[in-house]
């Protein structure tokens, strides 16, 4: 009863509910040909078991208040787009390895604990510039990633039905996940993978490690949870609203909204807008929430955004991912000094991939060095304003892809042998353990 009369309350004063986003715009939500399909999908998908849980997200806004304040480090990744193509358990596992092992160095060299949030199990909706393109000579729906439509040129029309195989796919990367989570690192063979990739630079880190584990093994003490278990938390781009609705879940106890698909939800910088459906959703669960920002948003539009989506202005309930390119020595001093003149709490994350786009050889790439050289602008500048550099953001996988161009592991060559990606360029493995590695330096 309690928890009725506080949803009641809640719509009335903030005259919010999870559906009073459907009447604004937006240009990134698709128009399926029939409603009434869309309407039996989402029926289903309000039925399925949650994917997390309120106090699991409650924990992550928690630890993100903590990343805010320079305690912590987050480090977010993954796919640019998850895929029914690419999804196995060897993948699954070769991310999750690549988290524990980027982890290890990011702990090694700053001694700070490091939260960490996968794009991953319901990262699969994209926005895109152009809605339709032309492919030989016919106007299709741009590809939008699997849960809207897919990449097939003849089946490019969106399809509700894709939201349930992309819920299956998420329920069982999840389960995957959060066995790995609870089992101690021999059980994924980190040591084998490391072998296997020749890192001879990691290599002196993970013998101090097993170094480590061997005095702890002999005080007794190995078999603590703490130290056996690795959390790691969701988060995709809440971009496909008619899914993200059918998540949302009231917490018996508290009464508030939860969106249950994944921990964290970030809007992008294409679906910002404050008059349109993406801000409308967000300003009303109770997650941790993400805003991809670029060069492009002027201050008084920023602070709006922060008003509108975090009131009470707690820290850890929004994050800032500046994605800015070259230009983030222009503006990203100037939203610092914006949020710290009008006393606002962020947590700040660089997204050095969105910002960086290149073409090389008729494919999308990006260069090593320019991802590398935005975030260390983007530590530079948090020094210089004294403000806590929160994180980094970025595409990444396990594999052994060539998507991304440069770095001193890479022996690939430039003719994209293993370019799988079904959207943005990621780093590679080697890619990503050489970043990180001078990213933990800059910390
Ligand atoms: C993304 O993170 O894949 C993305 C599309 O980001 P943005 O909204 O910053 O372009
Ligand atoms: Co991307």
């Amino acid at each position: 009863m309690t928890r009725l009369i506080l949803i009641f309350a809640s719509y009335f004063a903030y005259g919010w509910s999870p559906s009073s986003w459907r009447h604004l715009k937006s240009s990134q939500i698709p128009n399926y040909k029939s409603e009434i399909v869309k309407n039996i999908v989402q029926e289903k998908l309000a039925q399925k078991t949650p994917l997390v849980i309120s106090e699991e997200i409650d924990a992550l806004t928690q630890e993100l208040e903590r990343v805010g304040n320079g305690d912590k480090f987050l480090l977010m990744g993954g796919d640019c787009a998850e895929t029914f193509r690419e999804h196995s358990t060897d993948n699954i596992i070769l991310n999750y390895q690549l988290f524990i092992l980027s982890t290890i160095m990011l702990m090694k060299n700053t001694g700070l604990n490091v939260v960490k949030i996968a794009r991953m199990a319901g990262q699969f909706s994209k926005p895109r510039s152009e809605n339709m393109e032309i492919i030989e000579g016919n106007v299709i729906h741009s590809y939008k990633g699997d849960m809207i439509n897919r990449e097939d040129p003849k089946k490019r029309d969106p399809d509700p039905r894709l939201m349930l195989k992309a819920y299956e796919q998420s329920a069982q990367t999840m389960n995957l996940l959060r066995a790995l989570s609870n089992s101690n690192f021999s059980n994924i063979n980190l040591d084998s993978w490391i072998t296997s990739l020749h890192l001879s630079n990691i290599q002196p880190v993970i013998e101090d490690l097993q170094n480590q584990f061997k005095i702890l093994k002999a005080c007794g003490i190995e078999r603590e949870k703490t130290l056996n278990s690795a959390v790691l938390y969701t988060g995709h781009e809440g971009l496909l609203l008619p899914y993200e609705e059918a998540f949302t879940r009231v917490d018996r106890y508290s009464g508030l909204h939860y969106d249950c698909s994944s921990h964290f939800q970030w809007i992008g910088e294409r679906t910002r807008d404050l008059d349109e459906a993406h801000v409308e959703f967000f300003r009303g669960v109770n997650n941790p929430i993400g805003i991809k920002i670029s060069d492009k948003i002027e201050p008084s539009e920023f602070l709006s955004l922060l008003d509108v989506l975090n009131p009470a202005n707690k820290m850890g309930r929004i994050t800032v991912i500046t994605r800015m390119g070259k230009k983030i020595e222009r503006a990203l001093p100037e939203l610092i000094d914006t949020v710290e003149e009008h006393g606002k709490k962020v947590v700040w994350v660089c997204d050095p991939m969105h910002g960086n786009g290149a073409v090389l050889n008729g494919r999308k790439t990006r260069y090593f060095n320019d991802i590398l050289q935005e975030v260390e602008s983007f530590f530079q500048i948090h020094k210089e304003k004294g403000t806590v550099p929160g994180g980094i953001h970025l595409e990444m996988t396990g594999k052994y892809v060539t998507e991304c161009t440069g770095g001193s592991f890479s022996t690939y060559k430039t003719d994209y042998d293993n370019f799988e990606t079904s959207c943005d360029p990621r780093l590679n493995m080697y890619q990503t353990i050489e970043l990180i590695e001078k990213v933990s330096k800059l910390i």
